[in-house]
């Protein structure tokens, strides 16, 4: 398939002895130490590949959202010893972003050397689109390649800006995404569902709006359910919900209804008195004042699981309860199961639901898993990204 985008082949790596790659390393961090290292993992194919060509490889990377200023807990180091770890070979950590500094590190570097930046987001131009910025980050490298999914929908310097100033390619980790994701955007097997959770309706419309005329179910769960089950009139409880929203909800199962596609939202719940790991779980059918909805239950597990095993094409973006915690988990683990049983087509829109199929131990059985969660929504409700329009071949 044709991508349209420049990929690690168009590169002229004649004169080439140090690439510049901006990779997602927006990892969880616990204790100082990467909670989960999948982003990391991702990204090892470009690095392995510009290796292998015996390029310097200075990866550059956003962790958190530190607005522009140094945040020692927001620091890309423990990520750096993650890396060196996975390959098992000397990692050098740059505590700066641009400059004469780091520009000497970079040439001090051996071929196949690999670097990794400090955080992007300590520096207020990253997140305004500085070209400034983006032109001090070009003068580190020969070429650029931009393999971080996740930040594609960013028009941030490192992102959109350092194209401009350049040779620039996709890495194979993006070049992944995008055929995944855009098998969703074209002519996909029938029947085809979405299954949308997480806690804001907003955050949606786009989706939701954009899937409508090509799918035949949305399966509706997490906090954002009970905003469309107390726009319709059914009794939400003290459950999280969405007052603003209740039109909007009831504007969404319209144009569904307008494109035949059916929508389901739970008829069975998890709910507990308190938003709290520990707090006493039960299952009601219909949820009470004092209670909150924190899972879908088991007979809509049951009954959505049945109705998946139909669908030939599935997407799914959103956890479907609190997963992290044991009681709530259940809704979210019949779902992936439902996933990893499927034969059809199969994909996870990053984020949360990513992390859920991978502390389920299933994310080896979905077609595909998405680093990006931001990103592959508006891949799939756009079909373009800036970071993918910045590397378009004209
Ligand atoms: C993500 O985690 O979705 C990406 O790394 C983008 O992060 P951001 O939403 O802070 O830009």
């Amino acid at each position: 398939m044709s991508l349209k985008i420049h990929t690690l082949e168009d590169l002229n790596l004649d004169k080439v002895g140090a690439v510049l790659c901006r990779v997602d390393f927006n990892v969880p961090l616990h204790e100082g130490e990467v909670g989960d290292d999948t982003r990391i993992r991702a990204a090892l194919p470009t690095l392995y590949w510009l290796r292998e060509r015996g390029l310097k490889v200075v990866l550059c990377s956003h962790l958190g959202r530190p607005k522009g200023t140094r945040d020692p807990a927001l620091s890309l180091l423990p990520v750096a010893a993650r890396l060196a770890e996975l390959i098992e070979d000397e990692v050098v950590f740059a505590h700066d972003t641009v400059g004469d500094e780091v520009l000497q590190l970079v040439r001090e570097l051996p071929e196949r050397g690999v670097i990794v930046l400090e955080n992007l987001r300590f520096d207020p131009r990253e997140t305004k689109g500085d070209d400034e910025f983006a032109r001090d980050l070009a003068r580190l490298a020969d070429a650029f390649v931009l393999d971080a999914f996740g930040a594609m929908h960013r028009a941030h310097a490192s992102v959109t800006g350092v194209p401009k100033h350049l040779p620039s390619a996709a890495g194979l980790l993006v070049q992944a995404e995008v055929e995944a994701l855009s098998a969703l955007t074209r002519v996909a097997a029938r029947p085809y569902a979405a299954i949308l959770g997480g806690a804001k309706v907003a955050d949606k419309i786009g989706v939701i709006e954009s899937l409508a005329p090509r799918i035949d179910r949305l399966y509706i769960g997490g906090a954002m359910a009970y905003t469309f089950l107390k726009a319709q009139g059914v009794p939400t409880g003290s459950s999280r919900t969405e007052d603003d929203a209740l039109d909007l909800a009831l504007r969404l199962i319209e144009l569904c209804s307008t494109h035949n596609v059916q929508v389901h939202l739970p008829h069975d719940h998890v709910v507990a008195p308190s938003f709290d790991e520990n707090a006493p779980a039960t299952v009601v059918q219909t949820i009470q004042d004092g209670q909150l909805g924190l899972d879908i239950g088991p007979a809509t597990a049951e009954a959505w699981q049945a109705g998946l095993q139909e669908c030939r094409t599935i997407f799914w973006n959103g956890p479907l309860g609190v997963f992290e915690w044991e009681p709530f988990s259940g809704g979210t683990r019949a779902i992936a199961k439902a996933l990893a049983a499927s034969t059809g087509t199969t994909v996870v829109g990053g984020g949360d639901s990513a992390a859920a199929v991978a502390r389920f131990g299933l994310a080896d059985q979905m077609t595909h898993v998405s680093t990006g969660g931001g990103a592959s929504l508006e891949f799939l409700e756009r079909g373009e990204l800036p970071g993918l329009h910045a590397i378009r071949r004209r």
